[in-house]
């Protein structure tokens, strides 16, 4: 075990891995991932941004099917954060289509891969036609017990933790906590995330260094990996890079 550990070690983030490798070690429980870079992606090929977000849903796919396999409990994708409504009429528009086709072309082999979809963010804002997509997905898959497939849209950790805020003050007043109970435990189970553990890795593509309003609270001892891949090029090899660098980490949470 020793040798094969050391023979892992040895081995570049760069490399290439296979799923036996990564099977090898443990794999993260609970994986986040910024996808990033869809606009940038079209716009290489002179394409409309959209085409980018179309294609950017084909690797949504890849990846799920991918981290059920390596028997991944929790994929936390951001797909629309609250600071995205900032964009032209027509991108939002789209983006809000965007579950609704995932669904209706993926949901039967979501179903069949023992797939629990979920939705992470303020409801809302959400249009009806995109929540009911979601709702029946979510509907579809609540006994299923493979991967979640967690879709945070609409999703902004400031307005989630300012929510979880007022949602306290409420059960205080209302009398259903007390204010001495009001600790980290407590509070996690009043954000968005309450029901997943943690990320132990966050994945963001495009090369941009930054979190982008992205579970503040929840990364707080979480692995960070950075990839220039562009959202609708990455791959199941880029995937198990980032697992594979993961497993190479030394994580203390504060300890020795
Ligand atoms: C990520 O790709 C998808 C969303 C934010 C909805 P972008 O649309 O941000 O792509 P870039 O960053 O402009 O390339
Ligand atoms: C973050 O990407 C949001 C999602 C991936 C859904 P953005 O492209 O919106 O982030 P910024 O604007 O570059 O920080
Ligand atoms: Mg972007």
């Amino acid at each position: 075990m020793l040798k094969k550990i050391q023979q892992w070690r040895g081995k570049e983030p760069s490399g290439n891995y296979s799923k036996e490798d990564i099977l090898q070690m443990p794999v993260p429980e609970h994986i986040a991932i910024i996808m990033d870079g869809n606009g940038r992606w079209a716009q290489k090929r002179a394409l409309p941004r959209i085409a980018g977000h179309h294609e950017g849903m084909k690797t949504v796919r890849k990846i799920t099917i991918c981290a059920n396999e390596l028997g991944v409990k929790a994929l936390t994708m951001y797909a629309f954060s609250t600071e995205n409504w900032k964009r032209p009429k027509m991108e939002v528009e789209y983006l809000m289509k965007l579950p609704e086709e995932f669904l209706s072309t993926f949901l039967p082999e979501l179903v069949e891969k023992n797939v629990k979809v979920q939705l992470m963010g303020n409801r809302d804002a959400i249009p009806n036609h995109t929540l009911n997509a979601v709702d029946k997905a979510i509907e579809e898959t609540k006994h299923n017990t493979g991967l979640t497939l967690n879709f945070a849209l609409n999703y902004g950790s400031r307005d989630e933790i300012v929510h979880a805020v007022r949602n306290i003050v409420d059960d205080v007043k209302n009398g259903k906590i007390i204010e001495s109970e009001i600790n980290e435990s407590l509070f996690s189970g009043y954000l968005y995330s309450h029901a997943l553990p943690d990320p132990d890795l966050l994945i963001r593509t495009s090369g941009e260094l930054r979190l982008s309003n992205f579970m503040l609270w929840q990364l707080a001892y979480t692995e960070f990996y950075f990839s220039d891949v562009l959202w609708p090029d990455f791959s199941e090899q880029e995937l198990y890079r980032a697992i594979a660098t993961f497993q190479k980490r030394g994580r203390r949470f504060g300890g020795i």
